[in-house]
């Protein structure tokens, strides 16, 4: 249960707003056994990019747990406990070899599936490693990414499509995975913050996308059946632009091109990108991407963003904390937000309602795991491709009589092209 501050209702009240409250437990722990951690172990979630894995091991951590990602000689991808249940050893500092990776204190072998292959300082009787095993977790290639499923064993889902990720005409590629010093709600908030576009990444820091996007957009919210997204419909001259961008449960999230001007009739244009906030433990978090690039005749995807090394604007802080002061962008006003938002401390507006509809579908995912259920967005069909929602539409509708007319116009618009899309999933469509 979240408990608030009080309400300041007088001038210089500071005074009465000294005590912090606490974090809402619920949704933002994510270790082992607090609720939503559990909800989170349900998920397949990613881990790392496929090409990390070299000759080297990587020592990864995902919700509060320390572990080693490496790829052994047979080409099999191996995610097991950091620690060497021998005497504790870190695997990062292992031996990859032809089958499994070898502790380097003792030389214990483990394969990818926590066998224990060898135990070279034992006897040769030892019946040690027959009856032992190293903690190993299920992972899954695809798309250029690891993914890892740290759930129970027997309930471990099937490994989600989504439709934008096997969309004829396009590519995925890997992009830029990063980290921001903050609880994963509040990153994956952001993405159902419409408004911060017109201001952050237009009025304060300049256009940072196109300049249509500093046009108050008329706001509207609906879930999908894999998550929620937001509806911000923009007037664009005889233009009607239709925007949404997507949470797909619990950490996905999709963006749509952040080229787009309005100008210019377009459908459906599917997301630019797809990712992942992945929490690392309660207080960073790790974004990792893939990109969709066109490689459909007359749908141009500007190479920076076909160009992997190239950053997305915006997301990581500049060199200078006076630039920061300047020109601050997502990662100043979602890490400030403290290294875990205060939902106690907050007054959501009328805008804010994507952020308490996205927070009740985490909360009815946390109850539904407790309560021994599924959550909504989990999968047992290893054939389904499943559909996603996130969006640019422009379709012209010239503006109507009044400012106020032209609101509702706007809203309706926008809600009737949703409506349609979750009826019809267009990629879904384009993909069978
Ligand atoms: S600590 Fe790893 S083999 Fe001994
Ligand atoms: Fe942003």
């Amino acid at each position: 249960m979240v408990t608030r501050a009080p309400y300041l209702k007088a001038r210089y009240s500071g005074y009465h707003h000294r005590h912090v409250p606490q974090e809402d437990t619920e949704l933002t722990h994510v270790g082992p056994d607090t609720p939503c951690g559990e909800y989170m172990r349900r998920f397949w979630q990613p881990i790392c990019y496929s090409d990390e894995l070299k000759d080297l091991p990587i020592k990864v951590k995902i919700l509060g747990e320390e572990l080693v990602a490496f790829r052994d000689g047979s080409g099999e991808v191996g995610l097991l406990e950091l620690h060497c249940p021998h005497r504790g050893t870190s695997l990062e500092f292992g031996l990859v070899g032809a089958k499994g990776i070898r502790c380097c204190y003792h030389g214990w072998l483990f394969d990818c599936d926590g066998t224990i292959l060898e135990t070279p300082g034992e006897p040769a009787h030892s019946k040690l490693k027959d009856r032992l095993f190293h903690g190993a977790y299920p992972v899954h290639e695809a798309h250029g990414l690891i993914f890892a499923y740290l759930g129970p064993p027997e309930k471990m889902p099937a490994f989600p499509t989504y439709d934008s990720f096997v969309r004829p005409g396009y590519r995925v590629i890997p992009g830029q995975k990063y980290i921001y010093p903050c609880n994963w709600l509040q990153i994956l908030e952001n993405t159902m913050d419409a408004i911060h576009t017109s201001f952050l990444h237009t009025i304060v820091s300049g256009a940072v996308f196109t300049d249509e996007f500093g046009v108050l957009p008329e706001l509207e919210f609906m879930e999908t059946p894999v998550g929620i997204i937001y509806i911000a419909t923009r007037r664009i001259g005889d233009n009607i632009w239709s925007r949404s961008v997507e949470n797909v449960l619990p950490t996905l999230q999709q963006v749509a091109p952040i080229w787009e001007t309005g100008q210019h009739e377009i459908a459906f244009s599917g997301p630019m990108m797809s990712r992942w906030i992945v929490p690392i433990d309660d207080t960073n978090s790790m974004q990792i991407e893939l990109r969709h690039v066109s490689e459909t005749p007359g749908i141009v995807t500007p190479d920076w963003w076909a160009d992997r090394s190239v950053m997305l604007p915006g997301q990581m802080p500049p060199d200078t904390y006076e630039e920061a002061q300047r020109r601050p962008q997502d990662f100043e006003a979602q890490v400030s937000q403290r290294p875990i938002a205060i939902h106690g401390m907050e007054h959501l507006g009328t805008t804010d309602r994507g952020i308490t509809m996205f927070r009740n579908q985490i909360r009815r995912g946390v109850k539904a795991v407790k309560a021994g259920d599924d959550p909504v967005g989990l999968f047992h069909d290893e054939d389904a491709v499943i559909p996603t929602y996130c969006n640019n539409t422009v379709v012209r509708v010239p503006p109507a009589k009044t400012p106020e007319l032209d609101k509702k116009l706007l809203r309706e618009t926008g809600r009737r092209l949703a409506a349609g899309y979750l009826k019809a999933p267009p990629l879904l469509a384009a993909a069978e």
